[in-house]
């Protein structure tokens, strides 16, 4: 990924760090998304992404609205590998659960709602990204989740980033693949 200048990662900090303080929001570092990644980690990854191609590419987006968005894209909170708890149809209805708690806990906007609602596209092909940061989330999260797919080894049953370490790797500047114990993988 592109690094971040300090302005950018100080910009980015002052979006995501209200939502950090949510206890809703860091509940996502108690889920594994892929590998050894949380949930949580791989949403600051994602958002992190964003922040960066939509700065590079200079495309005139709103970056709330996407570094929102991108971080609470997989805002559905159960773990998808457990078929007891996880709900019906993960993986086309996931955005609609994330985007339903994003605007019943956190009172997102009708914009950044539509943004989580399809970035799953094409799954399903009916639910399209209608603006600028809705492609950019689509393209980064499909992006992000392959190199934690194929990149980052798998954790021990029961093992996983800590909400802690996803959470202050946001706010220092780096997002590294860290070790089921939070420390930076060397
Ligand atoms: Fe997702
Ligand atoms: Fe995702």
């Amino acid at each position: 990924m592109r690094e971040l200048t300090a302005d950018q990662r100080a910009d980015f900090s002052r979006i995501v760090k209200p939502y950090l303080s949510r206890q809703e929001v860091l509940r996502m570092g108690d889920f594994v998304q892929h590998g050894t990644v949380s949930t949580l980690a791989h949403c600051l990854r994602v958002a992190r992404t964003c922040y960066a191609w939509a700065s590079a590419l200079g495309v005139h987006v709103d970056m709330e609205d996407l570094v929102v968005g991108a971080l609470l894209h997989d805002f559905y909170l159960y773990d998808w590998h457990d078929r007891s708890t996880s709900r019906p149809h993960h993986a086309t209805m996931h955005p609609l659960y994330a985007a339903e708690n994003a605007v019943e806990l956190l009172g997102v906007s009708d914009r950044v709602r539509a943004i989580i609602e399809s970035h799953m596209w094409p799954l399903p092909p009916s639910r399209p990204p209608r603006s600028r940061e809705a492609l950019i989330l689509c393209a980064a999260d499909k992006w992000c989740s392959l190199g934690e797919t194929l990149l980052m080894r798998r954790a021990p049953r029961g093992e996983k980033d800590t909400t802690v370490a996803a959470a202050a790797l946001a706010l220092d500047g780096g997002l590294a693949p860290t070790t089921p114990e939070g420390g930076a993988r060397r």
